[in-house]
Protein backbone atom coordinates (compact mmCIF):
# COMPACT_ATOMS: atom_id res chain seq x y z
CA UNK A 1 0.00 0.00 0.00
CA UNK A 2 2.87 2.46 0.68
CA UNK A 3 4.38 1.38 -2.44
CA UNK A 4 1.52 2.20 -4.37
CA UNK A 5 0.91 5.57 -2.79
CA UNK A 6 4.42 6.44 -3.56
CA UNK A 7 4.41 5.65 -7.11
CA UNK A 8 0.97 7.46 -6.97
CA UNK A 9 3.04 10.48 -5.74
CA UNK A 10 5.73 10.26 -8.01
CA UNK A 11 3.95 9.78 -10.44
CA UNK A 12 1.51 12.76 -9.86
CA UNK A 13 5.59 15.05 -9.55
CA UNK A 14 6.69 14.05 -12.39
CA UNK A 15 3.61 14.76 -14.80
CA UNK A 16 3.95 18.14 -12.55
CA UNK A 17 7.17 18.62 -13.83
CA UNK A 18 7.02 17.73 -17.08
CA UNK A 19 3.84 19.66 -18.03
CA UNK A 20 4.91 22.88 -15.90
CA UNK A 21 7.45 23.36 -18.74
CA UNK A 22 7.23 25.04 -22.37
CA UNK A 23 10.35 25.13 -24.84
CA UNK A 24 11.32 28.43 -26.77
CA UNK A 25 14.32 28.25 -29.23
CA UNK A 26 16.89 30.36 -29.76
CA UNK A 27 19.50 31.51 -32.17
CA UNK A 28 22.55 32.77 -30.17
CA UNK A 29 23.05 36.68 -30.49
CA UNK A 30 19.51 37.60 -31.19
CA UNK A 31 17.11 39.04 -28.51
CA UNK A 32 14.52 37.02 -27.22
CA UNK A 33 11.06 38.05 -25.98
CA UNK A 34 9.31 35.97 -23.02
CA UNK A 35 5.66 36.61 -22.04
CA UNK A 36 4.65 36.30 -18.32
CA UNK A 37 1.46 33.81 -18.45
CA UNK A 38 -0.16 36.02 -15.46
CA UNK A 39 0.21 39.09 -18.18
CA UNK A 40 0.44 41.59 -15.01
CA UNK A 41 2.21 44.95 -14.37
CA UNK A 42 3.78 43.28 -11.25
CA UNK A 43 5.50 40.36 -11.69
CA UNK A 44 8.89 38.90 -10.44
CA UNK A 45 11.07 37.49 -12.83
CA UNK A 46 13.84 34.69 -11.72
CA UNK A 47 15.95 32.04 -13.48
CA UNK A 48 16.93 28.36 -13.04
CA UNK A 49 20.14 26.82 -14.05
CA UNK A 50 19.79 23.49 -11.89
CA UNK A 51 21.87 22.28 -10.21
CA UNK A 52 22.55 26.15 -8.30
CA UNK A 53 19.56 27.94 -7.08
CA UNK A 54 17.32 30.28 -8.64
CA UNK A 55 18.62 34.01 -9.56
CA UNK A 56 16.49 36.32 -9.61
CA UNK A 57 16.35 38.52 -12.52
CA UNK A 58 14.07 42.27 -11.81
CA UNK A 59 10.65 42.82 -10.53
CA UNK A 60 8.06 45.08 -12.07
CA UNK A 61 5.48 47.65 -10.23
CA UNK A 62 2.26 49.06 -11.59
CA UNK A 63 2.44 52.86 -11.07
CA UNK A 64 0.16 55.44 -12.77
CA UNK A 65 1.19 54.91 -16.59
CA UNK A 66 4.70 53.23 -16.45
CA UNK A 67 5.68 49.83 -15.55
CA UNK A 68 8.76 50.13 -12.97
CA UNK A 69 11.69 47.84 -12.80
CA UNK A 70 14.10 47.12 -10.31
CA UNK A 71 16.60 45.03 -11.05
CA UNK A 72 18.28 42.13 -8.38
CA UNK A 73 21.98 42.73 -9.76
CA UNK A 74 22.85 45.96 -11.46
CA UNK A 75 24.93 43.95 -14.32
CA UNK A 76 21.30 42.56 -16.09
CA UNK A 77 20.79 46.19 -16.48
CA UNK A 78 22.37 45.98 -20.15
CA UNK A 79 20.76 42.03 -19.94
CA UNK A 80 16.95 41.99 -19.56
CA UNK A 81 14.71 44.63 -20.05
CA UNK A 82 10.89 44.80 -19.57
CA UNK A 83 8.35 45.18 -22.25
CA UNK A 84 4.59 45.43 -22.49
CA UNK A 85 2.51 43.49 -19.62
CA UNK A 86 5.55 42.04 -17.81
CA UNK A 87 7.24 40.50 -20.62
CA UNK A 88 11.04 40.14 -20.40
CA UNK A 89 13.58 41.18 -22.85
CA UNK A 90 16.81 39.26 -23.13
CA UNK A 91 19.40 41.07 -25.46
CA UNK A 92 21.87 39.39 -26.98
CA UNK A 93 21.79 35.68 -25.90
CA UNK A 94 24.42 33.72 -24.79
CA UNK A 95 25.26 30.15 -23.63
CA UNK A 96 25.34 31.74 -19.83
CA UNK A 97 21.33 32.72 -20.28
CA UNK A 98 19.66 29.21 -21.19
CA UNK A 99 18.07 28.17 -18.90
CA UNK A 100 14.46 27.58 -16.95
CA UNK A 101 12.95 31.46 -16.59
CA UNK A 102 10.05 31.62 -14.74
CA UNK A 103 7.55 34.66 -13.17
CA UNK A 104 6.02 35.10 -10.40
CA UNK A 105 2.83 37.22 -9.80
CA UNK A 106 3.12 39.10 -6.25
CA UNK A 107 0.32 39.28 -4.17
CA UNK A 108 -1.03 37.60 -1.08
CA UNK A 109 -0.72 33.93 -2.35
CA UNK A 110 2.46 34.08 -4.34
CA UNK A 111 1.94 32.51 -7.98
CA UNK A 112 4.60 31.05 -10.15
CA UNK A 113 4.04 30.37 -13.32
CA UNK A 114 5.19 27.37 -15.42
CA UNK A 115 8.91 27.54 -16.85
CA UNK A 116 10.30 28.50 -20.28
CA UNK A 117 12.83 26.64 -20.98
CA UNK A 118 15.31 28.41 -23.44
CA UNK A 119 17.17 25.90 -25.90
CA UNK A 120 19.19 25.86 -28.94
CA UNK A 121 17.50 26.22 -32.23
CA UNK A 122 20.25 24.46 -34.16
CA UNK A 123 18.17 24.12 -37.15
CA UNK A 124 18.66 27.63 -38.41
CA UNK A 125 21.86 26.84 -40.57
CA UNK A 126 20.55 24.30 -42.27
CA UNK A 127 17.59 26.56 -43.17
CA UNK A 128 19.85 29.43 -44.70
CA UNK A 129 21.66 26.96 -46.55
CA UNK A 130 18.76 25.63 -48.86
CA UNK A 131 18.23 29.08 -50.09
C1 LIG B 1 18.57 43.71 -29.50
O1 LIG B 1 18.12 44.78 -28.69
C2 LIG B 1 19.07 45.85 -28.60
C3 LIG B 1 18.53 46.85 -27.59
O2 LIG B 1 17.17 47.08 -27.77
C4 LIG B 1 19.24 46.44 -30.00
O3 LIG B 1 20.18 47.49 -29.93
C5 LIG B 1 19.75 45.34 -30.92
O4 LIG B 1 19.86 45.84 -32.25
C6 LIG B 1 18.84 44.14 -30.91
N1 LIG B 1 19.49 43.04 -31.64
C7 LIG B 1 18.85 42.28 -32.52
C8 LIG B 1 19.63 41.17 -33.15
O5 LIG B 1 17.66 42.46 -32.80
C1 LIG C 1 4.03 47.04 -26.77
O1 LIG C 1 2.80 47.00 -27.49
C2 LIG C 1 2.73 47.98 -28.51
C3 LIG C 1 1.33 47.95 -29.09
O2 LIG C 1 0.88 46.63 -29.26
C4 LIG C 1 3.81 47.68 -29.54
O3 LIG C 1 3.76 48.64 -30.59
C5 LIG C 1 5.18 47.72 -28.88
O4 LIG C 1 6.17 47.36 -29.81
C6 LIG C 1 5.21 46.78 -27.69
N1 LIG C 1 6.46 46.97 -26.98
C7 LIG C 1 7.26 45.96 -26.63
C8 LIG C 1 8.49 46.34 -25.90
O5 LIG C 1 6.98 44.80 -26.90
C1 LIG D 1 26.78 39.59 -27.74
O1 LIG D 1 27.47 38.84 -26.77
C2 LIG D 1 28.71 38.34 -27.23
C3 LIG D 1 29.28 37.45 -26.13
O2 LIG D 1 29.20 38.08 -24.88
C4 LIG D 1 29.63 39.51 -27.57
O3 LIG D 1 30.86 39.02 -28.06
C5 LIG D 1 28.96 40.38 -28.65
O4 LIG D 1 29.74 41.51 -28.91
C6 LIG D 1 27.57 40.79 -28.19
N1 LIG D 1 26.90 41.45 -29.27
C7 LIG D 1 26.20 42.58 -29.10
C8 LIG D 1 25.54 43.12 -30.32
O5 LIG D 1 26.12 43.15 -28.01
Amino acid sequence: MKTLLLSLLCLFVWNQTTEALTDQQVVLGQNVTLACEFKCNAAIWFLLKLPARPMMILRTFASNDDTETDYYNEKFRNKYFVGNRSEIVINNVTDDDLGIYFCIKAGFALKISDGIRLKHHWSVRVESNRK
